[in-house]
């Protein structure tokens, strides 16, 4: 154990100077916190409504560490049950996902309803005398359950604020961003794999665009991005104004910060390089991925600052989307991560463009993906060192683009458009710090980080 204090954790999380303490990533009491704080307080993403679309259908998830059903009961009403048995705690559900009439536990065989509801006990009238009142021995069930568009949260803490209030602008945003690419529907399974990393590291990298030239310069090499030569010297000039093409992160950048901790980082992208791509159209794949950005529903709904918005969402603690995937950044310990991709496809896409969306997201992220390959190596790796005696006295620097740009507000949205940057990262550190120092979601709404307002120099 490092760190024989926990907390206050804003002494560990410097937003004035930039820095972070290594001890957030290497600490097991912190990271017992963190579970008990952070993932056992905020709303967590379950699955898609498709996945559990018919009474009994069921999906199995996690809340932190903790193995979770997300269901359909009888009514049609979504449950999510905490996956332990009442009697000597053991799973009650094995499978990942599937259709179940009522989960019966493989231990004694106490069996409980769609609702969690212990609805049968072996030998109830001879062992129990029928003295064991079964209404006080269900299933644990989530604080509260809500879907927002299709996709749906849960949180243990019923003194959570429900979950449109919790997304607020900035997480609406971030989902919206994927919501509005069309009526979606999962791909069958869901890619898992486990890296030695830290979950701070694994979502922190999801808003860096520093990194891509370096990290990713032989994947780039390889020919995956979009090939730019095989193009009339025209499309060429097209695709230049568009933005696309050079190799590394482009440098328009914006960073949209919301309450809670919600963040989007990453790539602005202009009307006039929205106007380029939609001309380029179908002869760069890609780009079909932004093309929701030109309906008027999109743009209604995104709102000024989110059409032009083209970067990484994270919806706190650990939810991202990209393309048509989301991902899961699942702590399993504090150098453990297991990561989980879920990728959609509009359910009026030809079987063939479908075939080309899921093709793209095998090779860019998940256990085959190029990319991740190469930042999960840079994540275990400085997972490793936060361990070390000597490193851990030297903070880690995220000082990038600090009290540079004076924050704009748009309808509401706060963002800052600027130049690759640190801004999202150090704001979700901030969340952290005081999500890990409020003893209650009473404290959190009180003391959290509102968004940062017009002027202001982060
Ligand atoms: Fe489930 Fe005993 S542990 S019935
Ligand atoms: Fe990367």
């Amino acid at each position: 154990m490092l760190y024989e204090t926990k907390g206050p954790f804003r002494t560990m999380v410097d937003v004035e100077s930039g820095t972070v303490d290594r001890g957030i990533y290497a600490d097991e009491g912190i990271y017992q916190l963190e579970l008990e704080r952070i993932f056992a307080r905020a709303w967590n993403f379950m699955c898609h409504e498709s996945q559990i679309k018919k009474p009994g259908d069921f999906f199995l998830s996690f809340i932190g560490e903790e193995s979770v059903i997300a269901t359909r009961d009888k009514k049609g009403e979504l449950q999510v049950l905490l996956n332990s048995c009442r009697h000597r705690g053991n799973a009650v559900c094995r499978a990942e996902e599937g259709n179940a009439r009522s989960f019966l536990c493989t231990y004694h065989g106490w069996t409980y309803g769609l609702d969690g509801q212990l609805i049968g006990v072996p030998g109830y009238k001879d062992f129990y005398h029928e003295q064991l009142d079964k209404s006080q021995w269900g299933l644990v069930k989530a604080g509260k359950v809500a879907s927002y568009k299709g996709f749906v949260f849960a949180t243990m803490d019923p003194e959570a604020p429900d979950l449109e209030e919790y997304l607020g602008e900035v997480g609406r945003m971030g989902m919206d961003l994927l919501a509005e690419k069309g009526d979606l529907e999962l791909v069958g399974g869901v890619q898992k794999n486990l890296i030695g990393c830290n979950w701070k590291l694994a979502v922190d990298n999801l808003f860096d665009w520093y990194h891509p030239q370096i990290s990713h310069a032989s994947a780039f090499m390889s020919g995956f991005r979009p090939q730019l030569e095989k193009l009339s010297q025209e499309d060429q000039e097209l695709a230049k104004i568009a933005g696309i093409g050079g190799g590394g992160a482009r440098q328009l950048q914006r960073a949209v910060l919301g309450a809670y901790g919600h963040a989007i980082g990453g790539p602005r992208l202009t009307k006039i390089e929205r106007d380029a791509r939609a001309k380029l159209g179908d002869k760069i794949e890609i780009l079909n991925n932004d093309r929701f950005r030109e309906l008027p529903q999109a743009q209604q709904v995104l709102g000024e600052v989110g059409i032009d918005t083209a970067g990484h969402p994270n919806i706190f603690p650990n939810l991202w989307m990209t393309g048509f995937q989301l991902s899961l950044r699942l702590p399993r310990g504090p150098s453990q991560c297991e990561i989980w991709w879920f990728t959609f496809v509009p359910k009026e896409a030809s079987e063939e463009r479908k075939k080309v969306i899921v093709h793209g997201a095998n090779h860019v992220f998940g256990a085959a993906g190029l990319l991740e390959q190469d930042d999960g190596e840079n994540w275990d790796q400085s997972t490793r060192a936060m361990r070390g005696v000597v490193a851990s006295r030297y903070p880690l620097n995220f000082q990038m683009g600090l009290g540079q740009t004076p924050v704009s507000v748009n309808e509401g949205v706060a963002y800052i458009d600027t130049n690759i940057n640190e801004h999202p990262q150090l704001w979700t550190y901030r969340a952290w710090a005081e999500w890990m120092d409020a003893e209650s979601w009473a404290q959190l709404k009180q003391n959290h980080s509102a968004a940062p307002k017009v002027g202001d120099l982060i």
